[in-house]
């Protein structure tokens, strides 16, 4: 049986060389952050940055919540993740590329820093990028789009990556946001052996105009058929032939923007999070080399997409900043089986393994005793991100893909951190299972109520991080009102306003901090962060519906599944409102924002003054007894009408 007081200490044998080694050390870090912030990041900045003309001021708080990093300072990422590499390790694998049917290409730092540098004197020469432009990636898991992301670093343009999920509604809204000037897409990619298409998305995308896109540049992946515009459309494989290996980088201050990544939040559309350049790669490679403990010779295997923070921190600039060899996979971890993944570790010597708990959840179902058929030797770290992780996937990972000797670092953090903020230190921190642990050296985590004062051990609380950290969001592109809204306007701490995660949070008797999930309105699904709000409104397009209220409901692979409460018009039929609502939802945002439930009900709880009570709403989704206090309902009588349309229609 599961102990869920069982503490599960590091491997001695790995804690020996680990960058970490004990919990002494971890607290000199973080009382050497606290004696003295600014020398703690100094040190790192001074240590680790390739900086082309140095910084003037470490933190600059003069107009906060808009800090800034370094300065003045002047660098480009690619120099930190490709050209100082090139100097002792240009033979080296920097990216091992996998395709769904298997196919693997190694792409070394030298071959990466020509690709990366082509890609780069395209944009410039053909398509006129400039820094500070914006170009937007619609792009499958491949090669070309790392070369994409790094080849506007190269020369300051700001990319915003939307996830191949989405819909071109969402794309055009997120392209829209962020004037984007070039879309670079494929023509598709392979899932379970076949070809599926990303270009015919950009083109719905497009189809009205979009004022600010003069180009869409194409690459060649499955080379299906796709429909082509003439003068507007360029072929990405032809172009590039002629484009030259050598790239002088563009010098890029300490805060010019990096990327902007949309997120769902709590109210209205996406928002555009802006991340910046030395900050941002600085935690980047300080967590590779923390939490992941990446040493020469590792293989390290992310598998989140690069649509998310993730797959931009985790893939991309993290892995290769930090020198190591990254490990890119266009295909999903079950097929052809639910031994994919696990083949994989085997044929790649894979040492550090990161992926989401409903990952987990599905391999651990899917095949239970798939992890023994491979040799899973090589494995070192094990990490999960995304959503919490229940026990029973914990122990599974642990002892059967772990073998009982690996760590397992849950890390808690979000697209706004840009990097990890809470996670264990796998050669140090005696792990709770389904814990994030304590926070990084560094990074001031607290779980606080809104006036600043600690929680009681046991009670849950605001998760905030009290002090400005160097890879944090910089604001909402284009809405710097709705930052300071969004993230500094939920909780004060000695008189100042602090960053609020949207989590809740509670810290038991040794310390350790535990994620109670989100106390806002957004949900998420298979660790896809989705607004509720998002949601109402692509249900509301609907002419039948009335009224909407959509909540998360617990579910056992997904995590939190949608489930849509509507109320329709009068005489509107109810037939195939499901399937008819769902294609909506795919059509609005995406596939991923399709519903597991959705049901007609007579009307939604309200309180007199018209606000609906998702509360109640979420415990009769669960099934749950109303224990809330129903008295203050418009219509208290609305309630058991509401759970015996939910019991009719499930
Ligand atoms: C939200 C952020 C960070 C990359 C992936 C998601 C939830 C994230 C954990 C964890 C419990 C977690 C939080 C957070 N979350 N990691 N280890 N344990 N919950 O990024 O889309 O920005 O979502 O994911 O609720 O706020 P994101």
């Amino acid at each position: 049986m599961f102990d869920s007081d069982k503490i599960f200490p590091p491997n001695p044998e790995f804690a020996k060389n680990a960058r970490i080694k004990s919990m002494d050390e971890y607290y000199a870090l973080m009382d050497e952050a606290k004696n003295d912030y600014e020398g703690f990041w100094k040190k790192y900045a001074d240590e680790k940055i390739e900086w082309i003309e140095p910084y003037e001021k470490v933190l600059d708080e003069t107009n906060a919540p808009f800090y800034k990093w370094f300065t003045n300072g002047k660098l480009n990422v690619t120099i930190q993740c490709i050209d100082r590499h090139l100097k002792d390790k240009a033979d080296k694998t920097a990216i091992i590329f996998e395709g769904d049917r298997g196919d693997v290409q190694k792409i070394t730092y030298e071959t990466l820093a020509k690709e990366v540098n082509r890609f780069a004197n395209l944009l410039k020469n053909r398509f006129d990028i400039k820094k500070g432009d914006r170009v937007v990636l619609y792009m499958p898991m491949i090669p070309q789009a790392v070369y994409a992301m790094l080849a506007c670093a190269r020369i300051g343009a700001i990319h915003s990556i939307v996830f191949g999920g989405f819909s071109a509604e969402a794309l055009r809204d997120r392209i829209k946001d962020a004037k984007a000037k070039l879309v670079i897409t494929a023509d598709g990619a392979y899932r379970k052996s076949k070809p599926y298409l990303l270009k015919p998305v950009v083109d719905d995308a497009l189809k009205d105009g979009i004022q600010s896109v003069e180009a869409v540049l194409v690459v060649k992946r499955n080379n299906e058929k796709i429909d082509w515009i003439e003068g507007r459309d360029h072929d990405y494989d032809e172009l590039i032939k002629e484009s030259s290996s050598e790239c002088e980088p563009e010098i890029m201050d300490s805060e010019d923007p990096l990327f902007l990544l949309y997120t769902s939040g709590s109210t209205g559309k996406p928002k555009g999070v802006q991340h910046s350049q030395a900050g941002y790669i600085l935690w980047a490679q300080m967590t590779m080399e923390w939490v992941f403990d990446i040493k020469e010779g590792d293989v390290y295997w992310c598998t989140a997409d690069i649509g998310w923070i993730t797959g931009h921190t985790y893939i991309v600039y993290g892995p290769l900043a930090a020198g190591t060899t990254t490990v890119l996979f266009e295909g999903v971890p079950t097929y052809p089986d639910a031994g994919r993944a696990w083949k994989m570790v085997q044929e790649h010597k894979i040492t550090q393994f990161y992926t989401a708990p409903t990952a987990i959840r599905v391999l651990h179902k899917m095949g239970e005793d798939e992890p023994k058929k491979y040799d899973l030797s090589s494995l070192k770290v094990l990490g999960t991100v995304g959503e919490p992780i229940d026990p029973p996937a914990w122990m599974w990972y642990h002892e059967e893909v772990g073998g009982g000797r690996c760590a397992v670092v849950d890390t808690w953090w979000q697209t706004e951190t840009g990097g990890h903020m809470i996670s264990p230190l796998p050669g140090a921190t005696p792990i709770k299972p389904s814990c994030a642990t304590f926070a990084l050296p560094g990074i001031m985590a607290e779980v606080i109520d809104k006036d600043g004062n600690p929680k009681e051990i046991g009670e849950t609380g605001l998760l905030c991080i009290t002090k400005p950290w160097p890879s944090m969001i910089r604001t909402i592109w284009g809405d710097h009102e709705r930052f300071k809204k969004a993230y500094f306007s939920d909780a004060v701490k000695d008189g100042k306003a602090v960053y609020f995660s949207g989590d809740g949070a509670m810290v038991d008797k040794d310390g350790y901090i535990t994620i109670t999930g989100r106390v806002d309105d957004v949900i998420n699904v298979s660790g896809h962060r989705l607004g509720t709000a998002e949601i109402e409104a692509a249900v509301a397009e609907d002419d039948k519906v009335a009224e909407v209220a959509v909540v998360g409901r617990p579910h056992p692979i997904k995590g939190e599944s949608i489930f849509v409460f509507l109320v329709l018009k009068e005489g509107a039929v109810t037939e195939d409102i499901k399937s008819h609502i769902n294609s909506l939802l795919s059509k609005e945002i995406g596939n991923i924002a399709k519903a597991d439930d959705i049901v007609a009900v007579p009307g939604l709880p309200k309180t007199r003054s018209g606000k609906i009570m998702r509360r109640i709403l979420r415990s009769i989704a669960k099934g749950e007894e109303i224990k809330q206090d129903i008295s203050t309902l418009e219509d208290p009588s609305i309630v058991a009408n509401i759970q015996e349309a939910v019991k009719q229609a499930v």
